[in-house]
């Protein structure tokens, strides 16, 4: 099969790496670049010579962002081409107009490395779900918040310390908010829910992050043997589906607590299969180039997911419900106390947690909460 990738950046020097050393069925044939940097004859700035030419069946989007990915997808879609994509930005905010593009054109939509890096958790909701009706999932799906929160446990270090050493490292960008408030894993979220409950996932989600998180926080929750973890959660009940992302303070005795540096821990649980556990890399060139590769090797031997976003279910915020704790000087309604400098309200809804907290930041901007999840 040949094909072509757009993006040589770190997701797309692991696809070509992966494919010019290890996969002799496939075949880069081009890869898109700005017209500054095309040091391989296999380049091109034009997407025209790739949209346009007949021998390419698959094309592979790692540019990331949602402009001129989004038209890039389509048109190859429309061309009748495969696409594969680590972009969860694009995906997120496209999923079911993509969905139909591909069904029209009988093509191939893959979008396994957007979620997890190298962890196969698309292609696991899919199969689980050949039995199965997934109930809920919820994970770690952001390697740097969870390294910041490893180190900051670790060593001790602030919260910014931290964030200034991995961006130093390159483990975070220059502009972290995709990251600390919780973008990237909203993104992510939206994506497995669509997969998992076969919905054109709400993009009004509630979403926080951890840019406000301490030390001092990490060791309150310590002191009840909880540590902070940012997770992604969905969960569906009868024709109805929920989906929050927020800083949940889980037992120190759990998986998620003990997850380290920045990888990933993602979980799902079906009708039959009960809950199944997926860690791993959840990002860098070659993990992710491995799951791109993986849906490359999926498509071409037939292997395409359908998704059917038709069944109409309903978003009901009332389905993830916890209770929560505030540390904050702000008054919070219908709190009680929990720890000096901290309360406890039980049992809201994401959605009203978000809505309190927002409140609550207009008079301390410094105000962090964390839900306090409910064990099974
Ligand atoms: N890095 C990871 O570990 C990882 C893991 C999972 C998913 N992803 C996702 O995969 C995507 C790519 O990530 P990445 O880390 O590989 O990003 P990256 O290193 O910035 O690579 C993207 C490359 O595409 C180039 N590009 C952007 N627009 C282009 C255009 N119109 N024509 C030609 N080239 C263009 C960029 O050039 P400039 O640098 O000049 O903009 C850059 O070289 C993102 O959506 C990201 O969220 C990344």
């Amino acid at each position: 099969m040949k094909i072509a990738v757009l993006g040589y950046g770190t997701v797309g020097r692991g696809v070509v790496e992966i494919i010019d050393g290890h996969v002799g069925s496939v075949a880069v044939t081009r890869i898109l670049e700005l017209p500054d940097r095309l040091s391989d004859p296999r380049m091109t700035s034009s997407y025209a010579d790739i949209v346009n030419d007949p021998q390419i069946e698959l094309v592979v989007e790692c540019m990331g962002g949602v402009e001129p990915a989004h038209t890039f997808i389509l048109e190859a879609l429309s061309a009748g081409k495969h696409v594969v994509t680590s972009n969860k930005a694009v995906v997120a905010e496209h999923f079911a107009e993509f969905v139909e593009a591909a069904n029209a054109h009988d093509a191939g939509l893959l979008v396994e490395a957007s979620v997890g890096g190298g962890i196969p958790w698309i292609a696991s909701i899919i199969k689980a779900r050949r039995i199965d009706a997934i109930n809920s999932f919820c994970g770690i799906m952001n390697g740097t918040t969870n390294y910041i929160v490893y180190k900051m446990l670790r060593d001790g270090s602030d919260f910014a310390e931290v964030l200034g050493k991995a961006q130093e490292m390159g483990y975070a960008e220059r502009d972290p908010s995709a990251d600390i408030d919780g973008i990237d894993v909203r993104n992510k979220t939206i994506i497995s829910a669509s997969v998992a409950f076969d919905v054109a996932c709400t993009k009004e989600l509630p979403v926080t992050g951890i840019r406000t998180l301490t030390k001092r926080d990490l060791a309150l929750f310590g002191s009840h043997e909880r540590t902070v973890k940012l997770l992604g959660r969905g969960v569906q009940k009868d024709g109805r589906y929920a989906v929050a992302v927020e800083p949940v303070a889980v037992r120190t005795s759990s998986l998620e607590a003990n997850v380290p540096l920045n990888f990933n821990l993602v979980t799902l649980d079906g009708d039959t299969v009960g809950e199944l556990k997926f860690y791993g890399q959840g990002a860098g060139s070659l993990p992710t180039g491995n799951a791109i590769v993986q849906d490359i090797l999926d498509c071409a031997s037939g292997i395409r997911p359908r998704y059917d976003f038709s069944r109409g279910l309903t978003y009901d915020p009332e389905l993830l419900r916890s209770d929560y704790v505030f540390r904050t000087e702000a008054d919070i309604e219908g709190s009680c106390s929990y720890e000096p400098g901290a309360v406890l309200v039980r049992d809201l809804t994401a959605e009203q947690a978000r809505a309190s907290l927002e409140l609550a930041l207009e008079t301390d901007p410094t105000t962090f909460i964390a839900a306090l999840v409910k064990e099974s």
